[in-house]
């Protein structure tokens, strides 16, 4: 049988059965506390309470958040609250518990060890008007509980039950409470709803007026009887049936208490105005008590076991006896015990069960008359008043005016901690005390500063992810900083929660102020003084002391000063030096949570601004974005900035780190400057402590793109600068926010205009848009349609690549064509409450995720499953459903299949809607993909619609294809231009889209933000990813620095360095455009054709072991590029165009006509990618590319002389498109140096003409090749060659070892040095825990060699002199750029861009390939394989950017969070792999990849790779030729049925 074994075990149990809510406090949301463990695995097991038979709700909250306000919205719904803590919280609580003390709420308070029980918190707050029960043995834990939920359902009022765990800490584990019990106590049939106040708007800090009542009639009944406190109409207690005190116990209760009890309490006069008969009075002291006394009736007569609010133990005629305000367990165990010295043997124990109320009379009559002298003991830590409150409240009721006996001794102890070896001797010395002639009152007994060793005391702690913004403090802080209320810091006699608390540190920080004012005045008049021995301290220090208070000088002026202090000698230089310190000034700073923002009139924020001293604040609100809206309302915090900025002293910014780290160091230096109080709030938002990066990331996004969060910064002294006060940093903003915000000079005003104005006003503003917008389009389209004839079609489409709209849109023209009055829309667009007025209906869903709706029909889709009330009998209906049937392969898996359509189906039909004709499925399996399908169900619909047989058809116009957009665009101009001059919106074009590629820019947006601001109705986040063009991917120092401000100026602070040798900046936005590509031509580079349908980007070997050949071959990288440049001007026109004199600046490259000899008026069928490798190294991966270039040296000269030629490389490939496949490039053959640009026109020439313009994709060279044939294709090539006397030649021998990089120093054959750093997916950019873009631009400072980018994604810095090698190393060192400690798998990793940005991506790459890999390290350790190299690659997407089919383990996705496995990959890049696992999700690549991993380490032979192994193993078949790649494969899709 199951037992109980800790009070807190006890307490959880009681708690969870008896409330709806229960309120966990943790020190930590990563750490459980005593109970929350219990409570989280009752919750999971979804156990129901016994009171409404529901699964509670375990709400979660931090000690220092302000944990009980999340008590008032749940209790004013009527349900029951209960909460489990520490007493640490409660001090803190007291403005919340004078309020709650009028609801049924229960609080389990586990009393603190600091570090011996300490129960002054409970003291402190006795008369908050709860009702008090202290329990003390595991069993009293169970009891007391339970009896405290009775006494809250039954009172209406709030009930804290206290314990001090170490009590029971020995006591044997006891019996589950017993069902009946609970049932009986808590009153379960009896019960009814509570009811609580509806409708009313509360102020959370004005006195709500609620006040418990009872009407006034009732009479109170006997134990057996029902009682009822029924609280007046509007504030009703949980329960009907009532008791009413008799009016005797009423005024017999008051006794001692009318001075003190908290509980009874006057009807306010909000209250008193009650027009509901019957009369109620305000619940009493001896209602409680009566309450009480009945419980424990019940409980005594269920268990046996009785309880009363005063106990006395002991002798009947004892006449000393020994009363305890806290823990009894030491002297208990003396007091009964069998051998009881003499001298002991006639005292008596007394404990209050029942604290609070305190009933004078109770007291009395509850012990013996016999006793004569009365000791209290009370067990706090500190005595705030000379007479501790126990002491009066007995001395009270002692009182013979109040009818107690003045004849009794009453002699005050303050408890200790007593060691139990020691508790008879304490006895005796209290008794001996006490019966004294002349006892001593306030002795203290025990030991004050508690045991020799420590009980574990409960801390409060820094949440982990919080540390982001103590980094960047302390780096740029450093020595200087001091958080004054940092935890863990040394405060001597302060407990830890204390001293972590703003308030204390604000006033230590202002301590520190003023000793640090008062030693520069003593600095000054030493400087004036003749005490020193010296003349230099004197001239120093009235420099210093003049510039004091200038962060800056002062810092640097004081290692002179003290310098010079040091040589003197005299006293008073030593005296000063004892202070050195001083010398410095702090940048100050206090650290709050957003605790801080629910109450700011009296907060610590107020406090700090209202004094107007040089503090810094910085205050981390840590709410979701997504969790605002679900929050409780009474929780909407008030905007801290705005509070601030309406002050006009202070200096405020409003920062998220996760979305601009440079404006985080910014706001931080502008504050530590700022001379007066300055206030960061800071934003990070999490659900638990452990949220990972990624998670915090996307919360952070959405919350600054929607305005929630705004980034800026509002500086008052910019005034007298004559600067604006106020920066907005956000891109992106809600116009109204701007607005309001630049019109700093009336903030008050406008925030008296519109007081709910903050950052909650987007959520009110989105769905009602979004409301307005549908019906707009709708009312449109109807207009539209009203002078048409014939029948009503409405089609509805949900698609998230653009199959399933496109097929949607044909299908309305084409019903227009057969006369019927045609509307399309999205699902998500149309007002669904119209749907059942419509007559015909077609649906076309395509199936996304995994058999999920696309996402323009998601919200469509909940609506119409959840409508139980939508009448669709009167319209017609079909559903086409698009879908593949072996997108997920495994047989349980085939439900996906089609299954957003085939539940639309079923749906509308349970609906009552009537089939037109029966739902169509397309699949992309069928031959002719989804079409197959399609052609059929499109005939039966125009038949079920009687239009088949219409006569006249018009042609249809054939679709729009890249062809004719390229034709179309005037050598690539388009209407760019204009659609950059379209503030309306942060899109382009369609067509402009596609043009904007060949000028190496397009437009993405943020997949991170979609829903979200679809849900507010606002158009995705567009921006723009810039590509640029960058030969072999060298760059200058000073170019580097360019890039660099670039990516902060007008992209999202961070650089990509590509698989393609370049940098990548992703977060354009529009109104950047021009100005980012203006900045990357002034850095003396291009954009032009760095994506597009023409030659890209030329990739070369970095080599940096030889600077002599790299040269070489570099140089042709460069001459290969510009030879096939486009010529057309409309990039300079374009971009470069300077708008007010018109001329087209120039970029570096040859001079340019608007005519295409090269590529004429369409370019190439696709994009065109040439590299070159320089053996040993493939490092750019020469089979992957459409032609790959193999250098070959001069056995003589070691210098350049000529390539072997590849060609018919590619990577793109669509998931389960057996026509499409990677391929490695095919050997053509040697071509000497001179005529390499030649022999590479001219293969790109031959795909010019003869690859395939209709389908993109099959367009790429691999497949011409492939079609043509290898040697056909070859003496095309030939023929164009011939007029040049250019031949191939046999190809020259050459060997590849690996196609990764060396990290870490290289020397060259001139005595130059290079560093590869390992930039993990080439993502360049700070972290709080990595400034590495900082690192890097600081190096580019000073370095005079060149960058350069590899292949992999990294970087190499090129030619540093050994002279300049020691302040390299050092810059290096200081922002950890020096780490080359890397496992072996990651330093051979990469990843593509993927999502947020990558359109295309299906799954993670970028941000989760390096967390796979942590995963994957333990099993390398385990099997020796940390510094063995696996070429591990990852994309989001099956077109390969990161080249994943050369590696030897490929990640490729398929949906969030499942990708298709891949092995087999050579090791040099010179053979593909092969699927191995389709769709697979985290936890089956962990278990695949360990298990392959030890294998592989058990069973290789000496440097056998991991892909030559997993074939050699029969892992994987080998693939030798791209047209085999999805042959033998090890899990074959279409075998799956
Ligand atoms: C990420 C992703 C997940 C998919 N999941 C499924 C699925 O679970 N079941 C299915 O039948 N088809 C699935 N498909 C196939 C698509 O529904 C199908 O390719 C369709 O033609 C896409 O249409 P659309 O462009 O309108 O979105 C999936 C496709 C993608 C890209
Ligand atoms: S591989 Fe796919 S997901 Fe990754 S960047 Fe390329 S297109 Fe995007």
């Amino acid at each position: 049988m199951s037992m109980v074994s800790s009070p807190a075990e006890a307490v959880a149990r009681v708690a969870y059965l008896s409330s709806d809510v229960v309120i966990s406090v943790q020190s930590s949301l990563s750490k459980d506390s005593d109970f929350s463990q219990h409570l989280h695995h009752f919750a999971s097991n979804r156990a129901k309470n016994h009171v409404s038979r529901s699964i509670p709700e375990i709400q979660t909250s931090r000690t220092n958040a302000d944990p009980l306000l999340s008590a008032y919205t749940p209790l004013r719904s009527g349900r029951l609250v209960s909460v489990t803590a520490s007493s640490s919280i409660l001090l803190t609580s007291i403005p919340h518990l004078y309020k709650l003390a009028e609801y049924p709420i229960v609080l389990h308070v586990s009393v603190q060890q600091t570090p011996y029980p300490d129960f002054s918190e409970i003291s402190s707050i006795r008369q908050c008007g709860f009702s008090f029960l202290h329990s003390e043995t595991l069993q009293e834990a169970q009891d007391i509980a339970l009896t405290a939920h009775a006494l809250a359902i039954r009172s209406g009022k709030g009930v804290i039950h206290y314990f001090d765990p170490s009590n029971s800490a020995t006591n044997g584990p006891i019996a589950l409470e017993k069902k009946q019990l609970v049932d009986n106590l808590l009153m379960i049939d009896a019960m009814q709803p509570f009811d609580a106040q509806s409708g009313d708007c509360f102020a959370l800090y004005a006195d709500d007026g609620r006040i418990a009542t009872i009407p006034e009639q009732e009479g109170i009944q006997s134990s057996s009887g029902t009682i009822s406190v029924k609280p007046k109409a509007q504030s009703q207690s949980p329960m009907r049936k009532d008791i009413a005190p008799s009016s005797s116990s009423e005024t017999s209760s008051v006794g001692s208490s009318r001075r003190e009890s908290s509980t009874s309490s006057g009807p306010a006069s909000s209250a008193a105005t009650t027009v509901d008969p019957p009369a109620t009075r305000p619940v009493t002291s001896s209602d409680i008590y009566k309450i009480v006394t009945d419980t424990w009736a019940r409980m005594k007569q269920i268990v046996g076991r009785s309880y009363s609010p005063i106990e006395y133990t002991g002798p009947q005629d004892a006449d000393s006896a020994l009363l305890i305000f806290g823990s009894t367990g030491v002297f208990v165990d003396v007091l009964d015990d069998d051998k009881i010295p003499e001298d002991l043997s006639r005292v008596g124990l007394i404990t209050a069960r029942l604290y609070r109320p305190w009933l004078g009379s109770t007291f009395v009559d509850s012990i013996p008359k016999s006793i004569k002298h009365l000791a209290v003991l009370e067990q706090v830590r500190r005595n705030t008043t000379k007479w501790g409150p126990t002491f009066l409240d007995v001395l009270s009721s002692l009182n013979p005016s109040a009818g107690g006996k003045s004849s009794i001794t009453l002699v005050g102890y303050r408890l200790g901690y007593i060691e139990p070896a020691t508790a008879r001797q304490a006895l005796r010395g209290i008794f001996q005390n006490l019966t004294s002639a002349a006892p001593i009152q306030g002795l203290c007994i025990g030991n004050e500063s508690g045991p020799d060793q420590p009980l574990p005391v409960v801390e409060v702690q820094q949440p982990q992810v919080e540390a982001a913004y103590f980094k960047i403090l302390n780096q740029l802080f450093g020595q200087r900083l001091h958080i004054a209320n940092q935890l863990g810091l040394n405060n001597a006699g302060i407990s830890p929660t204390i001293a972590a608390s703003p308030e204390y540190g604000f006033g230590s920080l202002l301590a520190r102020i003023e000793h640090r004012k008062r030693f520069v005045l003593e600095a000054q008049e030493a400087a004036r003084s003749q005490e020193f021995i010296t003349e230099p301290p004197r001239q120093w220090l009235s420099k210093w002391a003049l510039h004091a208070d200038d962060a800056q000088k002062a810092n640097d002026l004081a290692p002179e000063v003290i310098s010079r202090l040091s040589n003197d000698g005299s006293r008073a230089a030593s005296h000063l030096l004892s202070l050195k310190n001083l010398f410095f000034k702090e940048s100050q700073w206090l650290i709050g949570s957003d605790a801080w923002a629910y109450d700011l009139g009296n907060s610590g924020v107020h406090h700090v601004i209202a004094s107007g001293a040089d503090i810094n604040m910085l205050i981390i609100d840590s709410q979701p974005y997504s969790e605002r809206a679900a929050a409780d309302a009474e929780r909407r915090k008030k905007d801290i900035g705005l509070y601030a900025m309406n002050f006009g002293n202070t200096y405020v910014a409003s920062v998220a780190v996760y979305s601009s780290y440079t404006q985080v160091l910014q706001a931080m230096v502008e504050a530590d400057q700022f001379e007066g109080p300055s206030v960061v709030v800071a934003y990070l938002p999490y659900h638990k402590e452990d949220d990972s990066a990624l998670t915090v990331l996307q919360e952070t996004k959405k919350a600054v793109d929607l305005g929630y969060w705004p980034l800026y910064r509002w500086n008052p002294s910019n005034e007298v600068k004559g600067e604006p006060t106020f920066h907005l940093d956000s891109e992106r903003i809600k116009q109204e926010l701007e607005d309001f915000l630049r019109r700093d000079n009336q903030l008050t005003q406008l925030m008296n205009r519109f007081p709910n104005f903050s950052a909650n006003l987007s959520e009110s503003y989105g769905s009602e848009v979004r409301k307005l917008q549908k019906r707009k389009a709708k009312d449109a389209y109807e207009q539209l349609l009203e002078g048409l004839y014939g029948a009503p079609l409405t089609i509805l489409f949900a698609s998230d690549n653009g199959n399933a709209e496109s097929l949607s849109k044909r299908l309305a023209n084409r019903g227009r064509a057969r006369g019927l009055k045609t509307m399309v829309m999205a699902m998500d667009d149309y007002p669904l409450e119209d749907l059942g007025t419509e007559e015909n209906v077609v649906f076309v869903t395509s199936t996304a995720g995994q058999g999920e709706f696309p996402q323009n029909g998601r919200a469509f889709w909940d609506n119409v499953k959840n409508a139980g009330d939508l009448d669709l009998s009167a319209i017609h209906y079909s559903v086409f459903a698009l879908g593949d049937s072996h997108y997920w392969p495994r047989k349980e898996d085939k439900i996906y299949y089609n299954k957003p359509g085939k539940d639309l189906d079923a749906r509308l039909s349970l609906l009552g809607a009537k089939p037109l004709r029966p739902i169509g499925l397309g699949d992309d399996q069928d031959p002719d993909g989804y079409q197959t399908g399609y052609a059929d169900w499109e005939a039966g619909l125009w038949q079920a619609l009687s239009v088949a047989d219409v006569a006249g058809l018009p042609e249809e116009p054939p679709p729009v294809t890249n062809e004719d957009i390229k034709i179309e665009s005037n050598y690539l101009r388009g209407t760019i231009a204009q659609g950059l001059q379209d503030t309306s919106t942060g899109a382009i074009s369609a067509a402009d889209q596609q043009l904007t590629k060949f000028h190496g820019t397009y437009m993405q947006d943020d997949r991170d933000l979609r829903d979200e601001r679809k849900a507010q109705g606002l158009e995705p986040a567009y921006s723009f990813m810039i590509r640029c063009r960058l030969p072999g991917g060298v760059a200058t120092s000073s170019q580097w620095l360019q890039m660099d401000a670039i990516s902060s100026d007008h992209g999202n602070e961070t650089m990509k360095l590509t698989t393609r040798q370049t940098f990548q900046f992703h977060g354009v936005v529009k109104t950047k455009l021009r100005p980012a590509m203006q900045s990357i031509n002034k850095a003396l580079m291009t954009t032009i054709a760095a994506c597009g349908d023409v030659n890209r980007n030329v990739m070369c070997s970095s080599l940096p072991e030889k600077s002599a050949y790299h040269s070489d071959v570099h140089k042709v990288s460069q001459k290969i590029s510009n030879h096939l440049l486009p010529s057309t001007t409309a990039y300079h026109e374009i971009w470069l165009k300077d708008d007010k004199t018109g001329e087209k600046a120039q970029v570096a490259g040859p001079a340019v006509v608007d005519h295409e000899p090269l590529y004429g008026p369409t370019y190439l069928p696709r994009k065109f990618k040439i590299t070159i490798a320089i053996p040993p190294h493939n490092d750019t991966d020469v089979y992957a590319h459409d032609i790959g270039l193999i250098a070959i040296k001069s056995s003589e000269t070691g210098r350049l002389v000529g390539f072997n030629v590849l060609a018919g490389g590619g990577m793109g490939v669509t998931h389960n498109n057996k026509k499409t496949y990677p391929r490695t490039g095919w050997m053509m053959g040697y071509i000497p140096v001179e005529h390499i640009h030649i022999v590479c026109e001219k293969i790109m020439l031959v795909q010019r003409d003869h690859g395939d313009r209709k389908n993109r994709k099959h367009a790429r060279l691999k497949y011409t090749m492939d079609d043509m044939g290898n040697e056909v294709f070859k003496s095309k090539v030939q023929e164009l060659l011939r007029p040049h006397e250019i031949d191939f030649e046999e190809p020259r021998p050459f060997r590849f070892e690996s196609n990764i990089d060396a990290i870490g120093w290289q020397k060259d054959e001139k005595g130059m040095n290079h560093f590869t750093f390992f930039i993990e997916n080439g993502r360049v950019e700070d972290t709080a825990d990595f400034p590495m873009r900082t690192g890097l631009k600081e190096i580019a400072k000073v370095h005079t060699g060149e960058f350069r980018l590899t292949g992999n994604q990294h970087l190499i810095l090129s030619n540093v002199s050994d002279e300049a090698k020691p302040q390299i190393v050092d810059l290096m060192k200081k922002y950890k750029l020096d780490n080359t400690q890397f496992s072996g798998m990651r330093l051979s990793s990469s990843a593509c861009v993927a999502f947020p940005t990558c359109g295309l991506a299906m799954a993670e790459s970028e941000r989760y390939l390096p967390e796979l890999i942590t995963k994957l390290e333990g099993c390398l350790e385990e099997n020796g394989l940390s510094q063995d190299s696996i070429v591990m690659r990852m994309t989001g997407c099956p077109n390969g950017c990161a080249r994943p089919w050369l590696a030897e383990a490929a990640f490729v996705g398929k949906a969030y969070g499942a990708y298709n496995m891949y092995l087999g990959g050579g090791y040099h890049g010179q053979r593909l792999n092969k699927l191995y696992r389709s769709s697979i999700k985290e936890d089956e690549i962990l278990e695949i990849m360990r298990a392959l991993l030890a294998r592989w380490s058990r069973e290789r032979q000496a440097d056998e790779h991991f892909g030559d192994w997993t074939i050699r193993a029969g892992i994987i078949k080998e693939t030798r030729v791209g047209s085999e790649f999805h042959d033998d494969v090890a899990e074959d899709e279409s075998d799956a049925e």
